[in-house]
């Protein structure tokens, strides 16, 4: 349970901690996500608090529009907390999560546009953000009525790109609000930010910039903020105690890179029903070796990338031929954007390719399960002698730390010097650089025939370091962040008076 100065936390994030559905009776039925965000934000809720997200499908709307006060959920130690989901018109949300969110500022942070060609801003681009700016208007007006219903000074929590405009809008309705904002995204740099519309560009970082505090995993993406935010005329950028002035507040810009829960994981990868995946796993590897990768269906993650590297490492190393199978977990993703179906088509021609090309009859080097199954992705967690994490960049990764704290079998990291994690992991992963296909493939290589004791000291050391680090850490650090500007806050003020 994480020690928390406030009596109430308020978080705010897109996708919130349950989503609904209707079983055969036509009842609502609520269940909770599995992820380490979810896990490691409850804790912030061990004294109670709300949680405000968005109304995701036609379930959850109309589970919201029948419970307007919101529903009534127990973490895992006990304490109670309320989630609220905010409905919004279809169109509405489709401008503000799959245009914005995530067609453009998911690609921004990611650096993931083919600039020769995109993007283009036109008129539909305004219409869709003025839908971005009013739920984000919409959530900001929620945290509000929250905090008014809220004893004493509340916490505000604010997660992610899909709210960078709720930090200012909040600030307009509760000024001495104490507010962080969490990026679980890279940040953009200073040169590839000016690719959106000017007026964009700077609401968005004037958005954030109404925050007390703003979260990174990484170091690397907080200067990128820093430095973005030189482009904002009132704002004074202190690089040297990496904080903002503006408009008389100190805006905080800290790097607190989160963790996994390790117990429930362990705990999940024990139960009978994931070890009958494991048996099938097992069955699947026969007498070769595994490796596994488990990712969203998502263009960050390089999956196409990392089918090509095993495909060369299997060209240059054809002794290895039928004896190593590469299980790939996919889960489907944004599946409404037309960039992620045609990369999904892309993935999975280039696996059936390979198949033809390198398997035998009996045996495909390649096994894509396509499914949502995180019972078997912790199955294959559990059974991997490679695990492969080489997204093109990532914010943290979760997957890098969730493997290798339930792994029986020493297996090795193969980690992109891109993802957010790397900066915490490097001392015990094999580095791979995301784009290079021979250096993956040679590292595929290193990693199947590494001796037992180096691949014992890398996996020991991988699991220390995750377990070093537990989510209680990452919320205490940043309600602590928030602590500190209250007290300063109140003897200013209090100054003021005198
Ligand atoms: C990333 C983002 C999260 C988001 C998740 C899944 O991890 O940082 O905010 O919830 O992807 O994406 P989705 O669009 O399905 O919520």
């Amino acid at each position: 349970m994480s020690d928390t100065p406030f009596s109430t936390v308020i978080i705010a994030s897109n996708r919130g901690p349950l989503s609904f559905s209707r079983d055969e009776h036509g009842e609502s039925a609520a269940s909770r996500g599995t992820g380490g965000l979810v896990t490691a934000l409850t804790g912030a809720l061990s004294h109670g608090g709300v949680w405000v997200a968005s109304a995701m499908s036609e379930d959850d709307r109309a589970f919201a529009e029948a419970h307007p006060e919101g529903y009534v959920e127990t973490t895992g130690e006990g304490a109670q907390y309320r989630v609220r989901s905010l409905t919004f018109s279809p169109d509405e949300f489709d401008g503000y999560y799959n245009y914005v969110s995530n067609g453009i500022l998911w690609f921004l942070h990611h650096y993931l546009w083919d600039t020769v060609r995109a993007p283009v801003w036109r008129a539909d681009t305004q219409q869709a953000w003025e839908r971005y700016v009013a739920v984000n208007a919409a959530f900001a007006a929620a945290l509000a009525e929250e905090a008014e219903r809220a004893e004493g000074t509340p916490a505000f929590l604010i997660q992610d790109y899909h709210l960078s405009l709720v930090p200012a809008f909040l600030r307009d309705l509760i000024p001495d609000a104490l507010i962080s904002h969490f990026s679980h995204t890279p940040m953009v740099g200073p040169t590839y930010i000016r690719i959106l519309p000017t007026q964009i560009r700077r609401a968005l970082l004037r958005g954030l910039l109404g925050a007390d505090v703003l979260g990174f995993h990484s170091q690397a993406w907080a200067q990128n903020f820093l430095e973005s935010a030189r482009a904002i005329p009132e704002a004074r950028v202190d690089f040297g105690r990496s904080r903002v002035l503006m408009e008389g507040r100190e805006i905080l810009v800290k790097e607190h890179p989160m963790s996994i829960e390790v117990a429930p994981m362990r705990e999940l990868a024990n139960a009978p029903h994931v070890a009958e995946r494991r048996d099938e796993i097992e069955d699947m590897r026969g007498d070769g070796a595994l490796i596994v990768r488990v990712d969203r269906m998502e263009l960050t993650k390089n999956i196409l990338r990392g089918f090509l590297a095993f495909e060369a490492f299997l060209q240059r190393y054809p002794e290895w031929t039928g004896k190593v199978r590469f299980l790939a977990l996919l889960s489907p993703s944004r599946t409404e954007l037309p960039e992620y179906q045609s990369y999904t088509e892309d993935c999975l021609a280039e696996a059936d390719r390979i198949n033809r090309e390198l398997g035998t009859s009996s045996r495909t080097p390649i096994e894509i399960v396509y499914q949502e199954d995180y019972d078997g992705a912790v199955a294959a967690y559990t059974a991997y002698d490679v695990l492969m994490v080489n997204p093109v960049i990532d914010g943290l990764n979760l997957v890098s730390m969730e493997g290798p704290v339930v792994n029986r079998r020493h297996g090795v990291l193969l980690l992109s010097r891109n993802a957010g994690s790397y900066s915490r992991l490097r001392k015990y992963a094999i580095g791979v650089n995301p784009y290079d296909i021979d250096e993956q493939a040679e590292a595929l290589h290193r990693a199947l025939t590494m001796p037992e004791e180096e691949k014992t000291q890398r996996a020991r050391g991988l699991s220390r370091l995750v377990r070093s680090n537990p989510p209680s850490r990452w919320i205490s650090h940043q309600l602590r962040d928030l602590e500190r500007v209250g007290t300063r806050r109140a003897w200013f003020n209090a100054g003021d008076r005198r």
